[in-house]
């Protein structure tokens, strides 16, 4: 780390003390990012450190909708983010107008939502989950209810195959984990005989065929920690692997590459828009913040609530 970035550290401590703020991480933000959070995880894991925090300011480094999900979930609480641009791929592939039209098109079935949504799309939704318990939630309805999945089609066929049910889905999905490419996984697979094909779940299908594990970020990470392999192939953004190496100095982690790029890892351009300048403006001028419509946050809340009331009694 150079001086400047020692700097900027010092001087974020400082800012969070002072301003009684704290800062959540995504397991695919840039490795000196995740070194300064109070708290790093996947998806279910920041919006239930954001459900209990004291703290008058939650800094979210992630995407926007994580930061939607904070402010849901603590509308008295100042929720910034970073760099507001950093958006996200899949909830873009649902906007809510058309997903609203699809809902109301079948008014028999559920609505179980990604959280990779907009607030807007988590206001026509019953039920909200994330990779970590997705499976377990939907398996909470009986067998027969009909249910609406969005919004990755990647999730959804890989729920629908491991519990047999037959959701309809949405047709979104992530534009990082589309990108690997089954045949260089193939091929390092060749180059690196014992180790472990590691993924997560809004890859295609053809990957998640030929992979040893198949899980959130978080589970994925649990999963290196406690194998007994030494190596492993991850499929998903590759900033997961900073935390994965920090468990595990003895092993070694290859990022699966994506189809058509010269570059051999796989990340996520919107999460990769945070950076430690940023993360500094951002708590020094209280800005960006996030803001939700109230409206659309009272009927947001609803799903969320019972996803972390569900988990809580699943012990997740
Ligand atoms: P999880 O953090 O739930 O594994 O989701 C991955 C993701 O794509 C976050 O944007
Ligand atoms: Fe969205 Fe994909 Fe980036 Fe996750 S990795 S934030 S799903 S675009």
């Amino acid at each position: 780390m150079d001086t400047k970035d020692e700097q900027l550290v010092a001087g974020i401590r400082q800012l969070c003390k002072k301003k009684n703020a704290i800062i959540l991480a995504h397991y695919y933000q840039e490795g000196d990012i995740q070194d300064i959070a109070d708290y790093v995880g996947d998806s279910l894991a920041l919006a239930q450190w954001a459900a209990k925090t004291t703290a008058d300011i939650i800094v979210l480094c992630g995407v926007h909708f994580m930061g939607e999900t904070a402010k849901i979930l603590c509308p008295d609480k100042k929720v910034l983010i970073p760099d507001l641009n950093a958006g996200c791929s899949l909830a873009d592939s649902c906007p809510a107008d058309e997903f609203t039209a699809f809902v109301n098109e079948h008014p028999d079935h559920i609505v179980i939502s990604y959280v990779n949504t907009t607030a807007s799309v988590k206001a026509v939704t019953d039920i909200v989950v994330t990779s970590t318990n997705a499976r377990q939630i939907v398996e909470s309805f009986p067998k027969d209810t009909k249910i609406i999945f969005g919004p990755d089609r990647n999730l959804g066929n890989y729920i629908n195959s491991i519990t047999g049910r037959d959701m309809l889905l949405w047709n979104g999905a992530c534009h990082v984990h589309e990108q690997f490419s089954l045949e260089k996984i193939i091929a390092l697979k060749k180059q690196y005989p014992d180790a472990a094909v590691i993924t997560h779940p809004e890859c295609k299908q053809p990957i998640i065929q030929i992979s040893d594990f198949v899980g959130s970020t978080a589970a994925l990470l649990k999963y290196t920690i406690s194998s007994d392999k030494k190596q492993f192939i991850v499929a998903t953004e590759s900033g997961v692997i900073h935390e994965m190496q920090k468990h595990s100095l003895d092993k070694e982690f290859i990022p699966a590459p994506p189809n058509d790029s010269t570059c051999a890892c796989n990340e996520c351009s919107f999460m990769r828009l945070n950076t430690l300048e940023k993360l500094y403006n951002c708590l020094k001028y209280e800005t960006p913040e996030i803001v939700v419509d109230e409206g659309i946050r009272q009927k947001a809340v609803i799903p969320i609530e019972k996803m972390l009331k569900i988990s809580a009694e699943l012990g997740l």
